[in-house]
């Protein structure tokens, strides 16, 4: 049986395989849906954080898109930011993000060992990561002591349902057999795209991913799920 860490490194080093196809990938498969809800993450959390934002940090930050959606929405939003930076253990994915966006700082490290003082964020955001971190509750403390009192955790995921009927039996066709096969081709790595529908099967339901963060302090103020109950948005507070 494989140890928690043998897992996680592996995982890291698929991410460092597929990095160079990630981004073309990733925008075949979504369909670009993703784009609005990565807007929407950014847009609700603007609106309930009303102070000034000295650091947003997004974590398994891959190549880098999330950082560009907090940029954008807050010059929409007319917010200041000092600063945002990246956080990711691949250095395949980072390298494709520094290039993508060398505006923002990029450090290698995971989501358990944030390279950050005590309650020194406003923001910590991690899109599509969680599902990848196999020390999940000990990464949820960690975004809770570097974030300020009252800052928050913005969490973009595919959870799982138990829901039945015609879509669902769409989604997990597409999720299960075409999205390896696109993947694969695209990515010359199908067992990788092959992971994504193992990990989102293996992954906790939108309200058991609440419950995990009310034991780490969180208080969530937002969850909804989207297109079909394939991704949901969490925003909770630091209590
Ligand atoms: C599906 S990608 C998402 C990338 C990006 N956030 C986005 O929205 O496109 C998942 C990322 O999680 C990273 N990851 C895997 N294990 C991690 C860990 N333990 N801590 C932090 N990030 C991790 C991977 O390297 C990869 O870049």
């Amino acid at each position: 049986m494989e140890n928690t860490d043998t897992k996680q490194q592996k995982i890291v080093q698929m991410f460092d395989e597929i990095a160079g196809t990630y981004d073309r990938a990733n925008r075949v498969l979504s369909m670009g849906i993703d784009i609005q809800w990565r807007k929407k993450a950014c847009d609700e959390t603007f609106k309930r954080y009303n102070k000034p934002i000295e650091l947003i940090v997004d974590v398994a930050c891959g190549t880098g898109d999330m950082m560009g959606y907090w940029s954008k929405q807050a010059t929409k939003a007319d917010r200041q930011i000092g600063k945002i930076m990246g956080v990711d253990p691949s250095v395949g994915m980072s390298d494709v993000g520094k290039q993508k966006f060398p505006e923002f700082e990029f450090f290698i490290s995971e989501a358990t060992a944030l390279p950050l003082a005590n309650e020194s964020a406003d923001i910590v955001s991690i899109s599509y990561g969680i599902r990848n971190v196999m020390k999940r509750q000990e990464a949820f403390r960690e975004f809770a002591r570097v974030l300020k009192q009252g800052g928050y955790v913005v969490i973009l995921e595919f959870t799982k349902d138990d829901k039945k009927g015609l879509f669902f039996t769409i989604k997990d066709f597409y999720l299960t057999k075409i999205l390896p096969i696109l993947g694969g081709l695209i990515s010359k790595n199908k067992a990788a795209y092959e992971y994504l529908p193992n990990s989102i099967e293996g992954f906790l339901t939108a309200s058991m991913l609440q419950k995990e963060l009310d034991d780490a302090g969180f208080e969530t103020e937002f969850c909804k799920s989207f297109s079909m109950d394939i991704s949901t948005l969490v925003i909770a507070r630091k209590r």
